[in-house]
């Protein structure tokens, strides 16, 4: 479910696809401004109160909107995973019936389950900010997008592979990035390992009405060539695990190392991080000069900032 279903007046992103076309553009264009060291004359979040609440680990994504929400004016309310009552047995949709008269965006790494998601649709006042769930990883996905935009200018026909598990990382990159024109993603993941159904079919339907492409595969040999971007992220994704014990055999073949600048001599390397040099991707890669990932852990502020301020803007201004 996204909040695009939902009869609210509050600005929420649970998914990518929450994002109009105007207001992903809008997002982007900001999240570009924030990067660049503009800042609006007044704090848009003076007076507001932000939640940030992580039931599992985070450096980028937490930092990334606590910094972001002081940033921009707002005060902060923080909750780790043992802070709340929904750790001894409390509701997630009472919870965030409780909070909802309390804070004015409600930014969280938590689990929401279909009655909970109900309840946000219900209430106007408090924007949610999906921090990462199972599903999806959106403002992975943003801070991607400002990461591409501040290097190449533009998204628009980019080719790019990525290589890795289908997660909610390379979820969210495949409904962001299948709305640009001419864009190639090709995504090569271990078999068993790919995009959920759900995914794929939104992301494919997208592709065809804007006229990017989207190629699945699953071996690693006959990868396109000259890409203009490599994307891996880590085999484990922090929260989850995986049901064969035999994973590891299935994941080896699918990193990155040098080789795959012979074919791609142009492209920029990618990674969500955290990263596990040698699993993954090996350090010279990671730590070499094509590769963006400490830029884009920065653009994760960017664009933490630019989702904030959207949710404060009044429904209906854009
Ligand atoms: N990329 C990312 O979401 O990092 P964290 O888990 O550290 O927030």
């Amino acid at each position: 479910m996204t909040t695009a279903q939902c009869p609210t007046t509050a600005r929420h992103l649970l998914s990518i696809t929450d994002l109009t076309d105007e207001d992903l553009a809008y997002v982007l264009a900001r999240a570009v401004d924030f990067a660049r060291g503009n800042r609006p004359s007044r704090p848009p979040l003076d007076g507001d109160i932000v939640g940030v609440y992580f039931e599992q680990t985070s450096t980028r994504t937490r930092t990334a909107f606590s910094s972001g929400a002081l940033r921009l004016g707002a005060q902060l309310v923080t909750y780790g995973p043992d802070d709340l009552q929904t750790k001894t047995g409390e509701t997630m949709v009472d919870t965030i019936r409780v909070l909802s008269g309390m804070l004015d965006i409600l930014v969280a790494r938590a689990t929401l389950s279909p009655a909970a998601l109900a309840e946000l649709a219900t209430q106007s006042t408090m924007s949610f900010v999906n921090a990462m769930s199972a599903e999806e990883h959106p403002t992975q996905a943003l801070a991607d997008l400002t990461t591409l935009l501040c290097h190449f200018g533009r998204i628009d026909g980019l080719r790019l592979l990525y290589v890795g598990e289908g997660n909610s990382t390379a979820a969210a990159l495949a409904l962001a990035l299948t709305r640009f024109p001419d864009v190639e993603l090709t995504l090569c993941m271990p078999p068993g390992y790919g995009l959920p159904a759900t995914v794929r079919a939104v992301a494919v339907e997208q592709a065809r009405r804007c006229g990017a492409v989207l190629t699945e595969r699953h071996e690693m040999a006959g990868l396109p060539t000259k890409v203009e971007v490599v994307y891996t992220t880590r085999w484990q994704t922090t929260g989850t695990a995986k049901a064969d014990p035999h994973w590891r055999e299935t994941f080896a073949p699918f990193h990155v190392n040098g080789g795959l600048w012979k074919a791609n001599p142009d492209a920029v390397f990618m990674h969500d991080l955290p990263a596990h040099r040698g699993q993954e991707v090996t350090a010279d890669v990671l730590d070499g000069p094509f590769s963006l990932a400490f830029q884009q852990a920065k653009h994760k502020l960017h664009s933490a900032m630019a989702v904030l301020e959207w949710c404060r803007s009044p429904v209906g201004t854009r």
